[in-house]
């Protein structure tokens, strides 16, 4: 009793303390009217890999490109962590990869401990290490600049209660992928050994409990620290899942989908059927086991049955993606002798590790589009087939049940199959419709990959955000 008494008012001093040196550095800060005269709203975006090019670097930018757009007021400050870049460096790559220019200047604040918040610094209880890694280097942030609103883009939500009671920022996140999501507890619980379930673990019993039990205390305190943001926002139906569930639905998630790069398909010309000999089933995907090519070309084989001679001579199956190791080769390998033992060898063909400029004809000759991987969580491979203009026959799980193959003004988009049959007839029932009729989807298809655009993110963003800023 008396033990947690001294704890709660220790707690209590430190949080004074750290209060009180984060109000002085807030004071210290020189701050320059904007445009207006007014003191500008500062806001910090936490993004300690702000130089690594990926798809969240692209949401960072287009969110401050977004936000210095619409409202004059306010400075934006990134936390980097890329201490070997300089600003222009950042700026000038995001220039470079991602056609983003920046209507004014941005600041950026380096911060020294980014190794706080690697995996490999954790050999043991990672996620724990690496959630109390990120308040550690948030602390390092804070220390160095205090905004008026802080926004955490990577998924730090053990930052966000930091900057919310330290210095009473109003906080808002944008949320990838959990950090820890029912799927993982659930394969704990069940014990089936993963890629973070390490076979010793799945197999005994009191491991498997402490190992839940840990897991469960994680997923509540993950909770409690991310339903402090003010604004969540989250990237797709499956991250929504996912939040809501373990935050709970009162932080009321807005999905913002990021935004997609599908301009170099959607300006590719669409072929009508009557000019093409050829109908061409394209896939695009790397050959890595949860793609899951054995159902397509099963799928193939079956539709191939249902044609006659002349007509199975104007189709053709083209898998097109990376090999990247020798894993894949083999599966490469593998499929080859599963085309053959089917007889659909001659109908095949492999295209691997071709350049992209290929990859984009390829597309644009094709007619279908084949995704068959189980609950993908988005799935931008089947967003670039409709953005081609192909008919997409995708799995009837995960983002492109959710989120990609849905109706799109009322017009149907593409079609979903979760078996060898169902593939079969839908593949069967496409190429029986006129090519008016599928010219029809394929337009859709096109139009409705907006949603992904930049423009498309610009505008959920700033409704998601607005209440950050009134
Ligand atoms: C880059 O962006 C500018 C302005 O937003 C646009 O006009 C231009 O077409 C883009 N360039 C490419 C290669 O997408
Ligand atoms: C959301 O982010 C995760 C992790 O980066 C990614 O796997 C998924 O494809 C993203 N969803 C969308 C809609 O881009």
């Amino acid at each position: 009793m008396i033990l947690l008494v001294v704890v709660v008012l220790l707690a209590l001093v430190l949080f004074m303390a750290l209060r009180r040196k984060v109000e002085s550095v807030r004071s210290f800060q020189p701050s320059q009217p904007g445009p207006d005269g007014k003191k500008p709203i500062t806001v910090g975006f936490f993004h300690p890999y702000c130089n690594a090019g990926g798809g969240g670097e692209r949401v960072l930018w287009c969110a401050i490109r977004a936000l210095q757009t619409r409202y004059p007021h306010i400075q934006c400050v990134v936390y980097s962590g890329d201490t070997e870049a300089t600003g222009n460096d950042i700026i000038e790559k995001a220039k470079q990869r991602f056609n983003i220019t920046l209507p004014r200047p941005v600041e950026f604040v380096f911060l020294k401990n980014r190794f706080l918040v690697e995996a490999k610094t954790y050999p043991f209880l990672t996620l724990l290490g690496q959630s109390l890694g990120s308040m550690l280097l948030g602390m390092e942030a804070l220390f160095k600049y205090v905004p008026d609103v802080y926004i955490d883009t990577m998924g730090y939500a053990f930052t966000l209660p930091l900057f919310r009671f330290l210095a009473k920022c109003r906080v808002g996140c944008y949320v990838h992928y959990p950090t820890i999501s029912t799927d993982m507890l659930s394969r704990v619980a069940d014990r089936t050994a993963s890629y973070n379930n390490q076979g010793f673990i799945a197999r005994n019993p009191v491991l498997s409990k402490l190992k839940l039990l840990y897991y469960k205390a994680f997923a509540f305190i993950y909770g409690l620290m991310g339903a402090r943001s003010d604004v969540v926002m989250v990237n797709s139906s499956w991250t929504f899942g996912h939040i809501n569930d373990i935050w709970g639905s009162s932080t009321n998630p807005s999905i913002v989908y990021p935004p997609c790069d599908t301009k170099e398909f959607t300006s590719l010309q669409i072929i009508p059927d009557e000019e093409k000999s050829i109908k061409v089933i394209a896939s695009v995907a790397q050959f890595r086991p949860e793609k899951d090519h054995t159902l397509q070309v099963k799928s193939f084989s079956a539709l191939m049955k249902k044609l006659s001679q002349e007509e199975k001579m104007k189709i053709r199956l083209e898998l097109i993606g990376s090999c990247r190791n020798v894993g894949d080769e083999s599966r490469v390998a593998d499929l080859r002798a599963l085309s053959s033992s089917l007889g659909v060898a001659d109908h095949v063909d492999f295209l691997l590790n071709i350049p992209f400029e290929d990859l984009k004809s390829h597309l644009a000759g094709a007619t279908i589009g084949l995704h068959s991987m189980w609950n993908e969580h988005f799935g931008i491979g089947v967003v670039e087939c409709m953005a081609a203009g192909n008919i997409i026959v995708a799995h009837n799980s995960g983002g492109p049940k959710m989120d990609i193959v849905v109706p799109y003004q009322d017009q149907q988009t593409g079609f979903l199959a979760d078996s060898e049959e169902g593939y079969a007839d839908t593949m069967m029932k496409i190429l029986q419709m006129t090519s008016d009729e599928r010219m029809k989807i394929r337009l859709a298809a096109r139009s409705s990959v907006e949603r992904f655009s930049e423009k498309e993110f610009e505008k959920t963003f700033l409704a998601a955000s607005e209440k950050l800023f009134d």
